[in-house]
């Protein structure tokens, strides 16, 4: 009988994260890459030592407190954010979490100015023009977006993430910063980046609003109806952050009347349905949840994950633990 700890994999990691967990571990992956339900993670708590588990696996209290013995003592998060679990619940029946975070700052920056450009550039529409075979060659006003250069993004969450988002924009785009974050964070990156005292600030005075903040109950909505109010007219508004951190019917709302003129959004507030009233606006770039999504950085996570497993086993402190 193996002595390793056995630890469950709840979907497929990249090639060489697997590798590693096969060297290490009792493992069981998860080769049809299928999302578990309620009863499979509940299952896969009572009959292995540690999860190895992200995003789409609701660690709600009703998973965590099943009822019946749960072996698990750890569940590595394959993800910065731990919106996914019921913290409480977690450190009521003694499991420890960790989270990735760090490694996926670039990767998640990169898509969030994709985003940026993809939405005040229109460049999504025209490629599709351009694939449907529409494109009747270039004309001095056809295929006019708006330029960056020179206005003022406003930054809600100046994390890792944000700071990376600011940098970008402010040395690649020549934008202004602003932004909100719950204390004021000095970036000699970005020199002039100015701290509003609030985020309705922000909103009022930003031309490109781009969130990232943690998603969870307490951020919930946070970015209100009438927080997109304050918006200035023609402003545009990028998430990479959680899609419920926004009220999204709200923004439907304002996006549809051109209110707010355009939006490019990483994710959904009930993943991975998105609203058709999103669907069937053209001032909106939509992505699939993919803002971390290089193999580079997905295999630095899996990496991450696998670190804090054994770390965790070997009796050591874990390098990114959350509970
Ligand atoms: C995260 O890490 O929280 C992302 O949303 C998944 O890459």
């Amino acid at each position: 009988m193996s002595e390793r700890p056995r630890v469950i994999v709840t979907r497929r990691m990249p090639e060489a994260v697997e590798a590693r967990l096969e060297a290490l571990f009792d493992v069981q992956l998860n080769i049809d890459d299928h999302q578990f339900d309620n009863a499979e993670l509940i299952g896969a708590l009572q009959s292995a030592d540690g999860l190895l588990g992200t995003v789409t696996d609701p660690y709600s209290k009703d998973v965590l407190a099943a009822g019946g013995a749960l072996r698990a003592r750890i569940i590595a998060n394959f993800a910065v954010g731990y919106n996914n679990f019921d913290l409480e619940a977690a450190k009521a029946a003694g499991i420890a979490i960790s989270n990735t975070p760090g490694v996926l700052t670039e990767a998640t920056a990169d898509t969030a100015l994709t985003l940026l450009l993809n939405v005040l550039r229109g460049t999504w529409r025209f490629e599709s023009m351009l694939r449907r075979g529409d494109w009747q060659g270039f004309g001095p006003t056809s295929c006019l977006g708006v330029s960056p250069q020179g206005k003022t993004l406003g930054i809600i969450g100046m994390g890792r993430i944000g700071r990376a988002m600011a940098r970008r924009c402010y040395h690649g785009l020549g934008m202004k910063i602003i932004y909100y974050n719950r204390s004021p964070v000095a970036d000699p990156e970005v020199p002039e980046a100015r701290a509003c005292a609030t985020m309705g600030e922000v909103m009022a005075e930003a031309d490109v609003v781009s969130l990232h903040i943690p998603g969870g109950a307490e951020n919930r909505h946070r970015i209100s109806r009438d927080l997109l109010e304050m918006m200035k007219p023609g402003a545009y508004l990028i998430n990479t952050a959680r899609g419920d951190v926004i009220d999204e019917a709200a923004l439907i709302d304002l996006l549809e009347n051109r209110r707010i003129a355009g939006a490019g959004l990483d994710v959904f507030e009930n993943e991975p349905q998105v609203p058709e009233r999103l669907l069937a606006l053209d001032n909106v770039s939509l992505l699939p949840h993919l803002g971390s999504a290089t193999i580079e950085t997905r295999t630095a996570m899996g990496m991450l994950a696998v670190d804090n497993l054994e770390a965790f086993f070997d009796g050591k402190p874990m390098p990114s633990r959350v509970v």
